[in-house]
Formats: structure tokens, sequence, C-alpha cells
């Protein structure tokens, strides 16, 4: 039997193209979110689809929204403010968790808050099911794979290519980036190490030129050092700040220490509010179609000598994620998941199940 699926945020961008997206794919997601009015418009253009309201800040009516068994996807973000109630119920409940989110502090508590606590509850939970971070995690397998026993270092990057000087993120996704990144993130060295994001730069050959980008927390630190043979150190690199990287990685230097100075986090968190609130709320279509998401995998010896590479590209960002969260929640609704606590996308499905599903919505290998 098919397990019910419940679909949180679907009236925001990233929720209302993972409903279309699912809908496609055969699938009857109830929409819940907080407001009536503008659920129940999708839901009715979507095909009649049930909804239910619940609001993040209010965790019992969240809680309510699931029972044991369900797959529960949430895009409600940023996360790092909003995304404890949805994960709270999954693991209460005993279902099955996705999440859009790509902030490096919420995918740390996955792992070491709620991931210990749902191997007991009999929950899953997979989050950053998303553009960031499963195709790191798929090109990072795969070469892992390939290396075999050499493989000691994986290094993983992501990169944009064609949107210019447009704007490629949603409000959403810029509201995100800006409250993470006065934040620690963290890097793996035979277990977490914290660090500034941003603190490791290097290029990496993409579309025909080197190109810069800067070290991030993600959720490939956590899962390919439980790949056999796992690698004992694992970095990943985001290529999304073209020519302004040097400065992110020198103000990443310099910040963490001024933001050390009192009242200088919540200033930094303001002006990025400040900021975000005067792009537009959803990406141009039309640019989106020229993007190219590039994502690396890579893996070195000891020596630091090249054992294997992997490279995947995809479309859209947005598309990517919506369709990874579709596939996701599908398949797990479908057919389960392996494995309670916290997973990543190969423990879940499995290198080949992933890599076919993958290959089906459009991210392959070059
Ligand atoms: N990992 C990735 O690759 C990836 C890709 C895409 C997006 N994302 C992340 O996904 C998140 C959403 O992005 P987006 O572009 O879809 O943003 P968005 O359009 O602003 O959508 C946010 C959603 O959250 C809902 N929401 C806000 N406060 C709420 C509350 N108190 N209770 C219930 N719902 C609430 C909004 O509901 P209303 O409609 O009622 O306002 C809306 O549905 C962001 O954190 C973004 O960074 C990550």
């Amino acid at each position: 039997m098919t397990a019910r699926i419940v679909l949180l945020g679907a009236t925001g961008y990233t929720g209302r193209r993972t409903a279309e997206e699912m809908v496609g794919r055969g699938l009857r997601p109830v929409l819940a979110g907080r407001s009536p009015r503008r659920l129940a418009p999708l839901a009715q253009r979507l095909g009649d689809l049930e909804t239910a309201t619940a609001d993040a800040t209010d965790a019992a009516s969240v809680r309510a929204l699931v029972t044991e068994g369900d797959v529960l996807v949430s895009t409600v973000g940023p996360f790092v403010q909003l995304g404890e109630a949805a994960l709270a119920a999954a693991v209460e409940a005993g279902a099955t968790y996705l999440d859009s989110t790509g902030e490096p502090p919420f995918i740390r508590r996955v792992f070491e808050e709620f991931g210990p606590l749902a191997e007991r509850t009999g929950a899953s939970l997979l989050t950053a099911f998303g553009n960031d971070y499963v195709p790191g995690n798929l090109a990072g397998a795969l070469a892992l794979q390939l290396a075999g026993e050499q493989a000691h270092r994986v290094e993983v990057a992501y990169y944009l290519t064609g949107g210019g000087r447009s704007q490629v993120f949603s409000r959403g996704t810029l509201a995100s980036l800006a409250g993470v990144a006065t934040e620690q993130v963290f890097t793996w060295r035979d277990g977490i190490s914290a660090e500034p994001a941003g603190l490791r730069m290097r290029t990496f050959p993409v579309a025909g030129r080197e190109r810069p980008a800067l070290t991030i927390g993600s959720s490939e630190h956590y899962t390919l050092p439980r790949l056999h043979p796992g690698p004992h150190e694992v970095d990943v690199y985001l290529g999304w700040f073209g020519p302004a990287t040097k400065a992110v990685h020198l103000g990443s230097r310099v910040g963490s220490s001024l933001l050390r100075l009192p009242g200088a986090r919540p200033l930094v968190r303001r002006l990025g509010e400040l900021a975000t609130s005067r792009v537009a709320e959803e990406p141009d279509p039309a640019v989106l179609e020229r993007v190219t998401s590039h994502f690396i995998g890579a893996t070195f010896d000891a020596a630091g000598t090249p054992q294997s590479e992997v490279r995947l590209v995809a479309g859209d960002p947005y598309r990517l994620t919506a369709r990874l969260l579709a596939w996701g929640a599908g398949r797990a609704a479908e057919r389960g998941v392996t494995g309670l606590g916290a997973l990543g996308p190969v423990d879940a499905f499995g290198l080949d199940v992933l890599e076919a599903g993958c290959a089906e919505i459009g991210l392959r290998r070059t």
C-alpha cells in the first residue's frame, strides 16, 4: 500500500513546484500550509487535492498533520527559524521525513540531535533533499566507488553557469542564505570539525575555464564517511558566487573575528534581511531555463594524488529540487526507505536506485 504524503509549505515557490512534480508522477499529496486561502486554488488546480492547515510556529498544528508511516515533506524555510516543528513531528510520529533545506546548522541538528531520537521512534530523516545536497552525495559516492580503498579524501563541488548577472535564486533561498552567513559551518576530518563558511577556496575546471568555489557545511560530511570504504576527509565547495568569491572568502576569514564583537551578528543578519526584501520573490523562468547545474565528486589518495572523478549535470536547480523531492517522497511512499535515523540519499535508497532515479529526472553523468 502507498503511504500518505503530506507536503508542508505547498504554497511557497519550491513547495508549489514540488506539488506540481508530485502530481506529474501520479501522486496525490495532502497540501499543507498556514493559509487556507492560498492552499485552496492550488489544490483545486492540481486535481482537487486534500488540504490541511498548520503553522510552523505552532508545533501542535504541525504534529497533527502526520501519523506513523506517513511521508512528510517540508519546504518551509528558513529552516533554522521555522524547520524544527516538522522535524520534531516526523520524529514523534515515526514518519519518513524529507526537506528542502540547504542550511548547514539545520543539517547538523538533523544528524546530531534528531537522528538519534528518530532511531528510537522508527522515523527516517532525509534532510537537504534538493539541488543541495543530493547531487553531491551521488557524485561523491560514485567517485568513492571508483577509487575503492585508495580514497583518503573526497571533494564535492556545486556550480551554476548560464545565469549571468540575473537573479537565479528565489527570495526564500536568499533569505535562508542570509540567515546562515554569520553561522559556523563544519567539515569532516575523521569526525565533524567546526569552521567558518568559505574558509577554504579552490578552483575547478567547469564549462571551459577554472572557476572558484568556497567551502560550506552540508550533508555529504555526515553521509560519505559512512560508505565503505569511507574517506578520512570530506570538503564540499559552492561555486555560486562568481567574481565575488574572493571577497566572500576574505570576508569569511576577517568576518569570523569581527562577528565576535557584541551586536555584530544581529546587524549582519538584519542587513541580509533588508537586502533580500528588495529582490523578486521568484527567479525569472527564462533565466532558469538557461542555467546549467554542475556537480563534481573527486577523490584523492593520502598523498593528494587524484584517484577518480565523477561529473553530473542538470538544468534549472529549482526544477531539480522539486523533482528530487517528488521522486524521493514517491519512492519512500511506495517502497519505503532503508534505515532509521538521519540518512543520506545513498543510505536510504542504495546507490544504483538513486543513480537510476536521478537519471530519470534529468540529473546525468557527463
Ligand atoms: N536545497 C535546495 O536545493 C533548495 C532549493 C529550493 C529551496 N530551498 C529552500 O527551501 C526553502 C523555501 O524556499 P522557497 O523559495 O520556496 O521560499 P518561499 O517561496 O518564501 O516559501 C516559503 C514557504 O514557507 C511557508 N511559511 C513561512 N512561514 C510559515 C509558517 N510560520 N508556517 C507555515 N508555513 C510557513 C510559506 O507559506 P506562505 O505561502 O503562507 O507564505 C511558504 O509556503 C528555503 O529555505 C530555501 O532556501 C532549498
